[in-house]
């Protein structure tokens, strides 16, 4: 917000530095927060130390070094404008903000910027996040619903922050439990469609529940039994057969059942506000997968085992040449031919590296793969591609319900779809009658925003690595760290901006704005608040954790509601005060927006 300032200084240290043979280390900025006055600073520490081994500081010690830098380029600076002073203390260079300025010109930018404050100065890599890949026919559960929070939330991020960002899911579309459900709907439902897509999506999840219980050994079985599911076995697996060597009736009745579960996960994406940009499915990857195998065979990477009547495996630990067991050796074409999971994670990568030119690879999946991953992003090392290094694995924790793990197998799982349905229905029986205005359709879509809001924050108020136990109920709070919390903070800036008559938050209608009087404490935190959203914004992307953001809107909205009991902003006698405390007013509520929009939580006008 202040490079020019920054610029200008800068270029003064420099040429002063030059002139005077002085070895000045990077100069690295911080903001002073504010405590009687905002500003910025440096330090000359690395530098002082450079001169030291450079024997240039006649043995003067850093610190002191340092101190008599600052002193130096202090003396050097003079008057700078829009400084108000400038001061050497301890190796640190402290410049400083006239407050009142620094306050007008924080609110001006936020509101000349508007929906683009913040945003990151375009930058040259191609950053492409993958999440949303459950595996196909097993309905959208709350599980899949942090994961893929977590993974737009985190594109959003990115691509604010300047990266070029592409959005890619890949789902598992192969292996025996796709076939399991493909092999119950043909032998009991065969030509049954239920109609609506979340219906058809759950059905599929149903038919995967019964067969699982048709397939599985049971204690005291019958003879009759026994020879039942054996049979039933056999049919599984001659299933899984044809479907193998490309048997068209099976693979059309894979495409079919498969597109019915598509449909579900793209409708409950469209619920969510993801918009991907590329599908990969694991089944396109499969054939090309082989062929890598060929090519890390020849290359010395993988060693076939084949003739030997084994597998082709990678010795990862032994070929990068680590000591401890880290990586172990991998399988990846087994004996009879057939691929693996890890195959398949290879030839994705590379399709993603060569045919997306893509710089930054971040897959957000679950913790119990990231040995998996690793694995992956080891091979894809000695294979030799640079992207390798920026290969990412933002796991997450487990999210189990108070009973124990969620399993789709024994249908125990908390689907979105329901927990959805449930947080309209929650907030529109609380908001009934304090909007009794509200045409009912318009409070539906509110409901939605809030309840949507609060499930969504609560996936992100918890740091990704921590397991969560979902309680329906925790979720869809109001109260505390919530997202109706924040979206309230909001509603509150919109309804003071409305009363004051002023149109809508357009700058242009609230006259400049003049911080020239005693700030509140109030008034100073939001500033504080409201102009390190920038940092934020590229701390989060940078460190590829949502968790920033979700605390920093947490805390914006906390000391907006702070402001608001504190402050009267519509009954400010002075007009210029007042003025200037509306432009806070509409600068805060505009950086609450941009914040939830990075944050996948819609903003309302009302609740
Ligand atoms: N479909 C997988 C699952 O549900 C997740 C895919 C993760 N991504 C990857 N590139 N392996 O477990």
């Amino acid at each position: 917000m202040f490079q020019k300032e920054q610029q200008f200084i800068e270029e003064k240290i420099k040429t002063f530095c030059k002139a005077n043979n002085i070895a000045l280390a990077e100069l690295k900025w911080q903001p002073i927060p504010f405590a009687g006055e905002w500003g910025f600073a440096t330090s000359f520490f690395q530098t002082a130390a450079n001169e030291a081994k450079l024997s240039k500081g006649n043995k003067v010690p850093v610190p002191q070094k340092a101190q008599e830098i600052a002193e130096q380029v202090k003396g050097q600076l003079g008057s700078v404008e829009g400084i108000s002073h400038i001061e050497a203390v301890k190796g640190y260079l402290n410049i400083y903000f006239k407050t009142s300025d620094y306050a007008r010109r924080v609110v001006d930018e936020v509101l000349s910027n508007g929906a683009n404050f913040g945003r990151g100065a375009k930058k040259s890599e191609t950053v492409m996040v993958e999440y949303a890949q459950p595996n196909v026919m097993h309905s959208f559960h709350i599980g899949h619903a942090r994961n893929t929070i977590l993974g737009e939330v985190l594109a959003r991020l990115v691509e604010f922050a300047g990266f070029e960002t592409i959005r890619a899911s890949y789902p598992g579309d192969l292996g025996l439990g796709v076939i399991t459900i493909v092999w119950a709907y043909d032998k009991f439902y065969k030509g049954q469609e239920p109609i609506g897509v979340h219906e058809r999506g759950q059905w599929l999840l149903k038919l995967y529940v019964e067969a699982t219980s048709l397939l599985e050994k049971k204690d005291n079985e019958s003879p009759n039994e026994t020879a039942q599911r054996e049979a039933y076995e056999a049919e599984r697996r001659e299933m899984y057969r044809k479907w193998d060597v490309g048997d068209p009736y099976v693979r059309d009745l894979w495409k079919t059942l498969r597109e019915w579960s598509l449909e579900e996960l793209r409708e409950v994406l469209r619920m969510l506000d993801v918009k991907m940009d590329v599908w990969f499915y694991e089944s396109d990857v499969d054939e090309p997968s082989k062929v890598i195998v060929d090519e890390l065979i020849a290359r010395g990477i993988a060693d076939d085992e084949r003739p030997q009547g084994g597998a082709v495996i990678v010795k990862i630990d032994e070929k990068l040449g680590l000591t401890k067991e880290k990586y172990r050796t991998n399988v990846i074409l087994r004996s009879d031919g057939t691929t693996l999971y890890l195959t398949k994670d290879l030839a994705l990568a590379k399709v993603k590296f060569e045919q997306y030119h893509v710089d930054r690879s971040i897959y957000v999946v679950d913790v119990r793969q990231s040995l998996h991953l690793q694995q992956a992003f080891a091979i894809l090392k000695l294979w030799g591609f640079p992207q390798a290094e920026k290969c990412y694995h933002l796991g997450y924790g487990f999210v189990s319900l108070p009973e124990g793990a969620m399993s789709a197998r024994r249908g125990r799982v908390v689907l979105f779809k329901d927990v959805a349905d449930e947080a309209v229905k929650r907030v529109l029986s609380v908001e009934a009658e304090k909007s009794a205005d509200i045409p009912a359709e318009e409070r539906e879509a509110i409901a939605y925003q809030i309840g949507m809001g609060a499930l969504t924050y609560s996936m992100l108020s918890v740091d990704n690595n921590k397991d969560i136990v979902f309680d329906i109920n925790e979720a869809l709070s109001f109260d505390g760290r919530t997202g109706p919390y924040i979206q309230n903070a909001y509603v509150r800036a919109n309804s003071i901006l409305k009363k004051s008559k002023v149109e809508g938050q357009k700058s242009d209608n609230l006259g400049p704005s003049t911080f020239d009087y005693e700030l509140t404490k109030h008034e100073i935190e939001l500033i504080e608040l409201v102009s390190q959203f920038p940092m934020k914004v590229q701390q989060a992307a940078e460190e590829y954790r949502p968790l920033v953001m979700a605390s920093y809107a947490y805390d914006l909205a906390n000391t907006f509601h702070s402001f608001y009991h504190a402050v009267n902003v519509l009954q400010t006698e002075e007009e210029t005060t007042k003025n200037a405390r509306l432009r806070l007013v509409a600068a805060s509520k505009q950086v609450i927006a941009n914040a939830l929009r990075l944050l996948d939580i819609q903003a309302p006008d009302v609740m």
